[in-house]
């Protein structure tokens, strides 16, 4: 059994089929090159205690047979059920001290949480010297997902173990790499943070009014999905731009776009980006454009122009690694 062990997992954009994949249409995720960083250690004692840099929670500690229990505060939530979930699977009931370091903000929508599960996970099975291959990783990362929020499709999880471009059907049933190399693709941030369970609730009570419609909107999604693999496969950059904008339409009539994405949105067209779109669940969060080399500048200025704040990431990361063993 190792000392120590650091882990880390890269963060994500949804590229294409966001909310159908609640309703197990497939999306298309991308793992961004900034990372959540993990670092597990035993402790002599039986408490568990988590050192994080996010704000509004530096350290947080608990008895090792309380895990789970009570009021978790949300900084914690994920890591605490995470370790809660391992130890039940393996009868262990070491004291352990996590400490999680983000090299991006939570309030970009890159899937802090899923990083940190999957990081968490992988940082674990090191730790307690048990192998563990990527579905087993997912497996044990998607139901502390659904432990701690309920609801969810999984793709973040998915992406923060796989790394690359992913095609992703819910629960794991498909998980696919798209071998698609670079694509020129723009990312600004609204300033406004989503509130993903919220707008999945959104979009269930409008399903539930409107079925058909909401079912003819994924179908479209699901179709627009489908040909955005095949164009990034074929690195059809205009393709895959058009099919973002087709995509943002139905993301529209689903009522999760807002005010701020729209105006980034129409900025990238505007300034020649070949399309774009929100990316996540919406209200807020970031939007995504494609644009050629030429353009590239034009747009990322057009999106600061509304105030938008370009993020300079690098997509098609590799997923979750072990970065140090002790
Ligand atoms: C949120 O980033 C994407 C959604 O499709 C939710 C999910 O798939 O879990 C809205």
């Amino acid at each position: 059994m190792a000392d120590g062990v650091i882990a880390s997992a890269p963060g994500k954009l949804m590229l294409f089929g966001e909310h159908a994949v609640v309703y197990d249409y497939p999306c298309i995720v991308t793992a961004v090159d900034q990372r959540m960083m993990v670092e597990v250690k035993l402790r002599k004692d039986k408490r568990l205690v988590i050192r994080t840099n996010q704000p509004g929670m530096s350290r947080y500690e608990r008895q090792v047979d309380e895990l789970g229990q009570g009021i978790i505060p949300k900084q914690a939530k994920f890591s605490e059920m995470l370790v809660s979930n391992f130890y039940s699977k393996f009868k262990v009931e070491n004291g352990l001290e996590i400490r999680t370091d983000c090299q991006f903000s939570s309030k970009f929508g890159f899937g802090s949480s899923a990083a940190v599960t999957a990081a968490l996970a992988m940082g674990l099975y090191e730790l307690f010297s048990i192998k563990a291959s990527k579905p087993e990783l997912f497996d044990l990362c998607y139901k502390t997902v659904l432990d701690v929020q309920g609801v969810g499709s999984g793709f973040d999880v998915a992406s923060a173990i796989w790394g690359g471009t992913i095609y992703y059907i819910k629960g794991g049933k498909k998980i696919e790499a798209i071998n698609c190399g670079d694509y020129p693709l723009v990312v600004g941030y609204t300033g406004i943070k989503a509130d993903t369970p919220t707008l999945i609730k959104q979009v269930a009570k409008l399903k539930k009014r409107n079925s058909e419609k909401v079912s003819k909107i994924f179908t479209e999604i699901k179709k627009i999905t489908e040909k955005a693999r095949t164009a990034l496969e074929e690195r059809d950059d205009k393709e895959l731009g058009g099919l973002m904008s087709l995509n943002q339409l139905l993301l529209d009539e689903l009522g999760v776009s807002s005010n701020r994405l729209d105006e980034l949105i129409s900025a990238s067209c505007k300034n020649g980006a070949w399309g774009a779109k929100l990316s996540g669940a919406g209200g807020g969060d970031c939007m995504i454009a494609l644009a050629g080399e030429e353009k590239k500048k034009k747009v990322e200025n057009g999106i600061r122009m509304k105030q938008g704040e370009v993020l300079k990431v690098k997509h098609c990361a590799e997923g979750v690694r072990l970065e140090k063993r002790k």
